[in-house]
């Protein structure tokens, strides 16, 4: 029976066992540790690998319309002015005059949403400073001399890296408007205060798709209307002549099933539309994924519709082109009758003529780009909009550890209760997918039987080897850390109790406890149906 826990000292033990267990260490612990940045340890590491494998094998494998791309850290600072981000991206800091303390202004006194409760921070209540901006990117120096010409920065985001490579991902991997680009990878945030264990680091990784769509009027033209939602859920298989606003449906609905895929069920996520006013500088509406964590309900996975700005900026700013050719657009255009090209001529033109605005170029200019961009998309010409989920790692693992975190009260066959610690990790993701041991370590025939199945599963999947202790401690042991099954070579394995049973080993399952046997020869597409 699982037993109910208050959230502290939940979180408080999920801590623990993450670093007992060896899934997450401080960094830097033998000098005291620094603050926001942690470091993966054997068991850990494995997991990430697993979350990160299973999120590019459905965002790239398993899908003809998107490529990926690994792209730098460091990239030319001109992407990040491009971007926004050198201007806008920063959080509003204050000091407290009393305990010196440092924080977030919009972290503290705050009344908590009831969709994203407990984003408040305690402080001493001393007078505090008035806020000011602090931006969020870390800088470096790229090469010898350090001065503002070769100030660069970590990115804060694996985004830019996709938007300024677009061109070179378009030409090479023969792909066509929509399509999507993927990438993993380190980003880097200076936070004001990092908190709530791995939640809120400095240091982190993003899975990122930017899947790039055809403006609305472009999609008009060519369907003859854009399709928009009509209810809730998944959209189904997308049609040429779904709006952004369908695709965006569409990612939702994509993100939350994978969640599902690997452990985390519809029901353990809140699906929050950002309100007008919390949108970032280039969203046009954005949906947090949010998990319940112990300390609250928080952001796992954004999925912002980003309109044409990015590749607007970068267009505008390297002064070269992204705009794509669309051979169905311009067939399309040339068939419309004269009010409907009017129309949606006009309408494109307000929209760049708006993108334009925003983006600080005096109106002559850009009243003139916006006509251009028009009679160009009247040629079949646009810059692709763009639909972004964005999905933290460090976050997600951190979800995945507290959703199968469970004590349960358990009773031995001599009638002793004990407290049973396990990970229900979905079998897909688990660390360790199978343990195998000899039911005694002084008698080689078994010890060669587990070694002889252990050398059988491991070039398929990570495979422990435990021989030391009770059976039972061993289960626990495993338990533990998320070991799905446990394989034992007994005395049945060699024949000595059932002709019948030999060459079959104890097959135990991790979260009901349930043990069958299983012949040593089905063992492999037994397990791999489970974990694949
Ligand atoms: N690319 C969106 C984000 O980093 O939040």
């Amino acid at each position: 029976m699982s037993q109910k826990i208050a959230e502290s000292s939940l979180m408080e033990r999920i801590v623990s066992l993450c670093k007992r267990r060896g899934f997450i260490f401080q960094s830097s612990e033998i000098y005291g540790g620094i603050n926001g940045f942690w470091d993966y340890g054997p068991l850990g590491a494995e997991l990430k690998r697993n979350v990160k494998e299973a999120w590019w094998r459905e965002m790239t494998r398993l899908r003809d319309d998107v490529a990926g791309l690994d792209a730098s850290i460091i990239m030319h600072p001109a992407i990040w002015r491009a971007s926004g981000h050198v201007d806008t991206f920063s959080d509003p800091m204050i000091d407290c005059k009393t305990c010196k303390g440092r924080f977030r202004a919009d972290q503290i006194d705050e009344i908590a949403c009831p969709q994203k409760p407990s984003k408040s921070v305690v402080t001493c209540g001393g007078e505090k400073t008035q806020p000011r901006a602090f931006n969020l990117m870390f800088e470096t120096n790229v090469g010898p001399v350090k001065d503002e010409a070769s100030t660069a920065y970590l990115r804060p985001e694996t985004a830019q890296a996709i938007f300024a490579q677009f061109k070179n991902v378009l030409e090479t991997s023969r792909q066509k408007v929509p399509f999507g680009i993927a990438q993993i990878g380190k980003a880097f945030r200076n936070e004001v205060t990092p908190r709530n264990f791995t939640f809120r680091s400095r240091e982190f990784e993003q899975m990122e798709l930017e899947y790039f769509i055809p403006p609305d009027e472009a999609i008009e033209a060519i369907a003859g209307s854009v399709a928009k939602p009509t209810g809730p859920g998944h959209p189904g298989t997308p049609r040429p002549d779904w709006g952004w606003q369908l695709w965006h449906q569409y990612w939702v609905e994509e993100r939350i099933a994978f969640y599902g895929r690997i452990g985390l069920p519809r029901e353990s996520l809140v699906e929050y539309w950002q309100k007008p006013e919390e949108l970032a500088h280039y969203a046009r509406a954005t949906v947090d994924l949010l998990f319940k964590f112990p300390f609250g309900t928080q952001e796992l996975e954004g999925i912002a519709a980003r309109s044409d700005f990015d590749l607007s900026q970068h267009a505008r700013r390297s002064g070269k082109p992204m705009a794509v050719f669309d051979e169905a657009l311009r067939n399309a255009w040339a068939l419309l009758d004269d009010r409907t090209r009017e129309r949606l001529a006009a309408s494109y033109r307000n929209h760049r003529l708006a993108h334009y605005s925003r983006s600080g170029v005096a109106i002559g200019e850009a009243t003139a780009l916006a006509e251009a961009d028009a009679d160009n998309l009247a040629k079949g010409q646009y810059i692709p909009h763009v639909i972004e989920p964005s999905a933290g790692v460090d976050r997600l693992l951190l979800a995945l550890i507290c959703h199968a975190y469970a004590e349960e009260g358990v009773t031995d066959e001599k009638g002793k209760t004990e407290t049973r610690i396990l990970l229900r990790l979905h079998p897909r993701i688990a660390p360790i997918k199978v343990a195998v041991f000899p039911l005694l370590r002084n008698r080689p025939e078994l010890v060669a039987k587990a070694v002889e199945i252990r050398e059988m599963l491991r070039p398929h999947m990570t495979v422990a080897y435990d021989d030391s202790g009770a059976i039972g401690r061993r289960y626990r042991r495993q338990d533990e850390i998320g070991t799905p099954f446990c394989i034992t070579a007994d005395f049945s394995t060699l024949g000595e109790n059932d002709p019948s049973d030999k060459d079959t080993v104890t097959l135990r399952e991790r979260d009901s406890m349930h043990q069958q046997r299983i012949k040593i020869s089905d063992l492999l597409p037994f397990i791999l149906t489970r974990i694949n």
